[in-house]
């Protein structure tokens, strides 16, 4: 991959209908985007290639819960007493800020500035914060200045829910709160009798879900990395107790290896173990990638062991067990969780994509171009179909192949500017093939097939072009 800065990648994002900010003429809401003509279907096709390699095997099932759920499973599920975040204000700059945050980009500086040892005190105190006040202590110890107006005024640090709440129905009281769903997985939670009852799953199986989350973070960053609403594609295995180690190694294994046959690197991509475990789990590890700004997780693979179950067993008085029908065991099963953020990962597919090369203009001469290297399952449009001149009926070959072509995938037809710039248009938005028509085509019916990363031009019957193409999109 090379090197890119986010602004390069926000920019080219919005220029060529990526991603849009929400709400832009109003001057934008924080933490939310839009995904414009090509973002959607790029967008589309990351789910897609999640959703196939996830569901279609013999042991998961696919789900599509409501985002608005009872409020008890957020009780149960410990979002409603847990799920928040330190928070501290500071009093000149009114700026607000993750605690944690705060500490953990001085520890930063620290290793920066060379001073690893104090750096990794820190990292360990850090790590034994619980309270709000242990965070504000270690502010204060280290004199930690806002990184906005160097102020050392603070507020103490409060924990902050980050669920979103609502009212459902017309009056708006305590007893009508309900919650977007922060995660997509407690949906499965829920569902777990209803899809072992109505498929012919047995232990282990999976159920898969991909929707939305809404999380109100304190401090939104790096353009999709951390917004306030984001879609999650998440399974959970169930399997007997016993085999969570066997098949949280199973499923890490997997998660990466995905991520490969969809084009990335494993220069971009690492296993990041947690440090610190929740307290119901058995394991978890993150899958990162190498951001313009430094490593983050895109996917978490968590060994969650009989905890949620137990818990939505406990608060709604349903069984939640399998019952093996040969043995006659009954156990609440465990879980490994697969939990990867779509946007998140949109973002990462989009940075890892992009490429400036020099290559040959027509004449010969040294040229820049800006190449979006995307897998050709994941490319917004799959082929572009180009008459090479405006005239001798290669406008009406090129239409009437574009209308077939277009039956089956997403194509564009362009017969405006010279047949380079169009082909520099196309690699810009990570088009991988081009098809151009041209003086042979209407003699013999050939056209040319040119490949975005290679730039290789091979000469098919134009009533080949469609198995072509499907045979690599697929
Ligand atoms: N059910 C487990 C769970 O939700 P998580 O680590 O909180 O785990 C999983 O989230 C994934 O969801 C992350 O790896 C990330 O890709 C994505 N994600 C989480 N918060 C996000 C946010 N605020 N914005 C964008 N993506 C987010």
């Amino acid at each position: 991959m090379q090197q890119v800065t986010l602004e390069t990648i926000v920019s080219l994002a919005k220029r060529r209908g990526f991603v849009f900010q929400s709400s832009e003429i109003y001057g934008g809401l924080n933490g939310c985007w839009d995904y414009g003509p090509l973002g959607v279907e790029l967008l589309r096709n990351l789910k897609d290639a999640w959703w196939k390699s996830m569901t279609y095997r013999d042991d998961i099932e696919g789900i599509d819960a409501a985002i608005l759920m009872h409020p008890r499973v957020w009780e149960a599920s410990g979002h409603v007493a847990n799920f928040t975040d330190p928070m501290i204000d500071n009093k000149v700059s009114k700026a607000r800020y993750r605690a944690d945050n705060l500490i953990e980009e001085h520890i930063a500086k620290l290793e920066k500035n060379g001073k690893h040892e104090r750096a990794r005190n820190l990292a360990a105190r850090l790590s034994a914060a619980r309270e709000p006040e242990d965070f504000y202590q270690i502010i204060i110890d280290e004199e930690i200045a806002d990184p906005a107006s160097g102020s050392r005024d603070w507020t103490p640090v409060r924990y902050f829910n980050l669920m979103f709440k609502t009212f459902i129905g017309s009056v708006e009281d305590a007893n009508s709160v309900v919650y977007l769903r922060p995660e997509t997985a407690q949906g499965i939670f829920v569902n777990f009798r209803n899809v072992l009852d109505s498929s012919r799953q047995k232990i282990p199986f999976g159920i898969a879900q991909i929707g939305k989350a809404f999380r109100n973070e304190i401090n939104t960053k790096y353009f999709l990395f951390r917004t306030r609403e984001f879609e999650q594609m998440e399974m959970q295995y169930f399997i007997k107790p016993g085999m969570h180690v066997e098949q949280f190694e199973y499923w890490r294994e997997q998660r990466f290896q995905w991520f490969l046959e969809l084009g990335m690197t494993t220069d971009v991509l690492r296993f990041k173990p947690h440090d610190k475990l929740a307290h119901y789990a058995a394991a978890a590890v993150d899958i990162e990638f190498k951001f313009p700004f430094g490593w983050g997780e895109i996917e978490g693979i968590h060994s969650r062991t009989d905890f949620d179950l137990s818990r939505h067993e406990e608060y709604s008085g349903k069984k939640l067990e399998f019952v093996d029908t040969g043995t006659k065991e009954r156990f609440v099963p465990y879980v490994i969780e697969t939990s990867i953020g779509a946007s998140r990962s949109f973002m990462a597919f989009l940075c890892h994509a992009y490429t400036v090369e020099h290559v040959p203009d027509a004449e010969g001469d040294d040229a820049e171009r800006t190449v979006l290297k995307f897998h050709p399952k994941l490319a917004p449009i799959k082929a572009a179909v180009l008459p090479l001149v405006k005239k001798d009926g290669m406008p009406e070959f090129a239409e009437k192949l574009y209308r077939d072509l277009q039956k089956s995938f997403n194509v564009q037809y362009d017969e405006s500017a010279a047949i380079g710039r169009r082909y520099r248009r196309q690699d810009e938005i990570g088009t991988p093939f081009c098809i151009t028509i041209d003086g042979e085509s209407l003699s013999d019916g050939t056209v040319t097939v040119r490949e975005r990363d290679s730039m290789q031009q091979i000469r098919l019957a134009a009533d080949k072009v469609k198995e072509y193409i499907l045979q690599r999109i697929l």
